[in-house]
C-alpha cells in the first residue's frame, strides 16, 4: 500500500490547512476537496465541462500539462490565474504530493 500524500490549501493568505490523500483509489483532487468538505458543485461530474472546481495551483510540483477539453474550459471563465486548473482533471499521485492551491470562486 502507498503513503498517503499531501496536499495543501490555502484558505486564506497565510492559512494552509493539510490533507492527506492515497494515490491508490484513483481520486481526482477535486473528489478529495469535496470529500474533506469543500464547496464545490461538480455538476459535470468531473468532466472538465462546467468548471466549477476551478483551483489555482500557487506551488508544489510540476503537473501534467491540461488537456484540450481543460484548456477549452479554462479559456470560458471570467477570470483565470497563472496556475489556474480543473481539479477533476487532476489524477492523486506520487507525482502530486505537496501541491499547494487555493478554490477559486
Ligand atoms: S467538476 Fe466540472 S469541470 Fe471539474
Amino acid at each position: 500500500m502507498e503513503q498517503d500524500i499531501r496536499i495543501y490549501v490555502e484558505e486564506s493568505p497565510g492559512q494552509r490547512r493539510e490533507l492527506a490523500a492515497p494515490t491508490d483509489m484513483g481520486l481526482s483532487l477535486m473528489e478529495l476537496l469535496r470529500a474533506s468538505g469543500y464547496p464545490i458543485q461538480a455538476t459535470c461530474g468531473g468532466m472538465a465541462l462546467c468548471a466549477t472546481c476551478h483551483v489555482e495551483v500557487l506551488a508544489g510540483p510540476a503537473l501534467p500539462d491540461p488537456g484540450d477539453d481543460e484548456l477549452d474550459m479554462l479559456a470560458t471563465l471570467p477570470v483565470q490565474h497563472e496556475g489556474s486548473r480543473l481539479s477533476c482533471q487532476i489524477r492523486l499521485a506520487p507525482r502530486t504530493d505537496g501541491l499547494v492551491l487555493r478554490l477559486v470562486d
